[in-house]
């Protein structure tokens, strides 16, 4: 089911966390040869946690994997903890499990958030390596308190109107972390929100009806709420189990 609501090109809903998966990746892949064909080159930034694990395992599959020409992709992340890229808890370390080790993406076109450094170092550093160029896609999680890369509601870097990547200390662990801003988030042509499992249902359908009520003031808003890129295209995908809590008008399109 796709349908549309306030500033959400879609909300498309699945059976289940496989069938969004393999929805997601197919869609990312059309991205992918769609920039390829205009600009030469497919720049996405990949979110962390756990959702996207079973769509980066799906890109890297044959039948998917096949048809992309890796050669011109240019891989980021949306954030990073500040850990080793070999710790259980790196999203670099997630994602080269699940994808990167698994494609022929040349290692130059891997831009990892150096997690091992002080964050502010490894910001700085990022920011600079990320540069000015938008991002085609960004792919992004959100968090049962309405967290969204690692923009945690409360924290400073919500107010963050110039840097493009910044430190931050979150109320999870681990407490460290480097993390896109507003400002690099609504920079990107597209960013797509990966939402699975009933324990996202009650957040998401806030999510969505801030998103709806245009008269909101931003600074009183969720952060998954607040990614509004400038050209306007954000999409979500979810589940049945994530999307049980949405009103009709969410699904009436
Ligand atoms: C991270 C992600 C974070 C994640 C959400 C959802 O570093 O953890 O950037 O924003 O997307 O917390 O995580 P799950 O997919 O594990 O529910």
């Amino acid at each position: 089911m796709t349908t549309g609501s306030g500033d959400v090109s879609s909300i498309r809903i699945y059976d289940d966390a496989d069938t969004l998966a393999a929805a997601a990746a197919d869609d990312l892949a059309e991205s992918a040869r769609r920039a390829c064909a205009e600009r030469g080159r497919f720049r996405v930034a990949l979110a962390g946690g756990n959702t996207p694990r079973l769509l980066y395992t799906r890109l890297a599959s044959p039948e998917l994997g096949a048809g992309i020409d890796w050669r011109r992709w240019h891989v980021f992340f949306g954030d990073e903890r500040g850990v080793p890229p070999d710790h259980a808890a790196s999203n670099y370390r997630m994602a080269a499990e699940a994808l990167l080790s698994r494609v022929p993406l040349p290692e130059a076109n891997v831009h990892r958030i150096r997690g091992e450094l002080s964050a502010e170092t490894a910001a700085l550093e990022y920011e600079a390596e990320l540069g000015d160029v938008p991002l085609d896609v960004v792919l992004l999680g959100m968090g049962d308190d309405g967290h969204t890369a690692s923009l945690f509601p409360g924290t400073s870097a919500l107010d963050e109107r110039q840097r493009r990547v910044v430190p931050v200390t979150s109320p999870a662990a681990p407490h460290q972390r480097i993390s896109l801003t507003f400002r690099a988030l609504n920079e990107a042509r597209r960013a797509v929100f990966l939402v699975t499992g009933a324990g996202k249902a009650e957040r998401l359908t806030q999510v969505l009806a801030q998103r709806a009520d245009g008269a909101a003031d931003p600074a009183t808003l969720l952060p998954s709420a607040r990614v509004r890129p400038h050209t306007g295209i954000v999409d979500f995908y979810a589940d049945h189990a994530a999307a049980a809590r949405l009103p009709e008008e969410f699904l009436d399109g």
